[in-house]
């Protein structure tokens, strides 16, 4: 690939294997050279930390293996310096000339990021929003998680498509579609509030035995499963019945439930749209493909099961056992029903048979890890981990953790009741606006004297933008607690620390009274280093994020590189410097870092205000 710049770390790690293979033979030279990036400038600008531990595998002084190793390392004209440190480091000085070049070769519209050349689609499961429920922030973490992979995908050239596999079809939604015919109100007219109340109800009419309920909510995950447990557990109950009459109803193609079906998701979707739009994720009508797209190609996908004689008869009925552990996946319970997994079954053929994917990602909560595993574990039997082509296919279920509240319990209101995603939405942005308007008073700063409204829209990209980065910069599958004074502050690892730093620099360009930023750039104090050092890695960052499906990498990398560029600009002057050669070059480096700064939070779905 032409367009690509290549991070100083894999030239280096290249000629440090090369070496390996020189000094211990050929069956070292894929052993990791562990290359880092220089924590202070003294020890170089990288540093090479693998050699002490190949040492000891092959039994040799570390200090001795790593003098060795710099004798026999090539990297011509690339570095300045090797040097030996401590018990057996070797720190990397790089000449002023390589970092130069790299970065004037990074500065082109796709900011030296690999495009990839594989055709396959990759389908990513995302947000799962359930008909006739508000969304609540459990949503919010699998939609803009499953968001800001897709962009980033996209932005290394993959084709991606966002699934919403909206609990849309099934006995929960027949339930409470029953419910609410039964209590004759007006599907028209009908709120979101009173549609969820509906639903709760309606799942709740027919529990009697709670124990079981609690049995099901404690083994098992998602509310699909509940309601299959609890269905179980009560028996024959006379609202059971009348869902499931409903639901056969429904699925002969009953015109008249189905424009009362069609009206429960109209209200809901349109309230999810609202929420969607707020988030700014690129996610609407179109993506959708729930389990109702699914319904009549249920009974095909357990036929190929049982064709395959990979599902049993299992007391009426149909599941498929695994070699590995007790557990199996029902796939057709013995009253003839389909379930969640059978519907999440034709998902897979569909995504990887049709759609022809070579990876899918679901973004889900960790409760329903068991049921991906199982998934999984069945689509390789039947040999769904292939695409028509014979590429294999990369499952993957990022189990998130939850949002707990300040007290390390998940997350509910003052009065206990479920969080939902619109009330948290509509904070962030109110605290937002109030920040940008509280700062908009002082006449020296950038927004003195703006109108209400466009204070109004920095505010929701500061708040939404707070929300977004506070929940992706965490280890996914890690619990983090929301704390909306932390994730609104302008200091720290936040958002609007980067986004703010972002508008200095739009401000810093403009006052410049420039239009192009294409001096030679020259790489003289350590403050410009440091800055090149960090932009470079760029590219890689964003790889890494596609390969280990870790968004909160590229969050760390966006707040090194604010840190470098704001101390970039405390010791280098810019507009204030005489020599004309070094304020075009400084000029150049902030305008490339502020736009590798947007496109790294665009990647993450956060907006950058004009100005804060
Ligand atoms: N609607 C589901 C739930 O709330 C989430 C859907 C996840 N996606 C999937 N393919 N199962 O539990």
């Amino acid at each position: 690939m032409q367009n690509m710049t290549k991070d100083p770390k894999q030239t280096i790690s290249g000629a440090v294997q090369a070496a390996f293979s020189l000094v211990l033979g050929n069956q070292h030279k894929d052993a990791d050279p562990v290359v880092r990036l220089s924590q202070n400038s003294k020890f170089g600008d990288y540093q090479i930390n693998g050699i002490m531990g190949l040492a000891k595998k092959v039994n040799q002084n570390p200090r001795e293996l790593a003098e060795k190793i710099v004798e026999a390392m090539d990297l011509g004209e690339f570095a300045q310096s090797l040097e030996v440190a401590g018990p057996g480091f070797i720190n990397v000085t790089l000449t002023s000339a390589t970092l130069v070049k790299l970065c004037e070769e990074m500065d082109i519209p796709t900011l030296g990021i690999l495009q990839s050349n594989d055709s396959h689609p990759i389908a990513i499961d995302l947000c799962g929003v359930n008909v006739a429920k508000q969304l609540h922030v459990g949503h919010l973490r699998s939609t803009i998680i499953g968001d800001s992979l897709a962009r980033v995908f996209e932005r290394i050239g993959r084709r991606v498509y966002r699934e919403n596999h909206l609990g849309d079809w099934g006995l929960p939604i027949a339930k409470v579609l029953e419910n609410l015919l039964s209590t004759g109100v007006d599907l028209d007219t009908i709120s979101i509030e009173q549609l969820n109340t509906a639903y709760k109800d309606a799942q709740f009419i027919s529990k009697d035995d709670v124990r079981g309920l609690e049995t099901a909510q404690n083994i098992c995950a998602g509310p699909h499963r509940i309601i299959e447990l609890e269905e179980q557990n009560s028996g024959a109950l006379p609202a059971q019945e009348r869902a499931k009459t409903t639901l056969v109803r429904l699925q002969q193609g009953d015109s008249d439930l189905l424009s009362s079906w069609q009206k429960l998701i109209d209200c809901t979707m349109n309230e999810v749209y609202i929420s969607l739009d707020l988030l700014n994720v690129k996610l609407g009508s179109k993506h959708n493909r729930g389990e109702s797209f699914y319904r009549d190609r249920l009974g095909d996908v357990v036929d190929k099961f049982v064709d395959t004689k990979l599902a049993q008869e299992d007391e009426g009925a149909l599941v498929v056992r695994f070699k590995n552990r007790k557990r199996p996946l029902l796939i057709r319970k013995s009253d003839g029903g389909f379930i969640y997994a059978t519907t999440d079954l034709a998902a897979i053929y569909f995504r990887t048979q049709e759609l022809k994917c070579d990876r899918v990602i679901y973004v889900v909560d960790a409760r329903q890890r068991d049921h991906f595993k199982d998934l999984f574990d069945a689509a390789a039997l039947i040999g769904w981990n292939k695409t028509p082509d014979s590429t294999d296919v990369d499952f993957k279920h990022i189990p998130f953790g939850s949002v707990l509240g300040e007290n390390k319990k998940p997350l509910k209101t003052r009065s206990g009741s479920t969080v939902t995603l619109s009330s948290l939405l509509n904070e962030a942005i109110a605290r937002g606006k109030a920040e940008v308007t509280r700062r908009s008073e002082d006449e020296k700063s950038q927004t003195y004297g703006m109108s209400s409204e466009e204070l109004s829209t920095i505010g929701r990209q500061i708040g939404i933008g707070a929300i977004k980065y506070a929940d992706l910069s965490n280890d996914l599958v890690s619990d983090y607690v929301f704390d909306m004074d932390r994730m609104i502050s302008f200091e720290g690892n936040t958002g609007p620390y980067i986004q703010y730093a972002c508008a200095r620099i739009a401000s810093l360009l403009e006052k410049s009274k420039e239009t192009s930023f294409s001096s030679s750039i020259i790489v003289d104090t350590p403050q410009e280093r440091q800055l090149v050092l960090v932009l470079l890695q760029y590219g890689n960052v964003v790889q890494s994020v596609a390969k280990h499906l870790e968004p909160h990498l590229l969050c760390l990398w966006l707040h090194e590189v604010t840190v470098a560029f704001n101390s970039f600009y405390q010791a280098c002057p810019v507009l204030k410097v005489d020599d004309g050669a070094i304020r075009g070059s400084r000029l150049r480096l902030s305008e490339l870092t502020r736009r590798v700064i947007v496109d790294g939070l665009d990647l993450l779905g956060i907006e950058v205000p004009k100005k804060m």
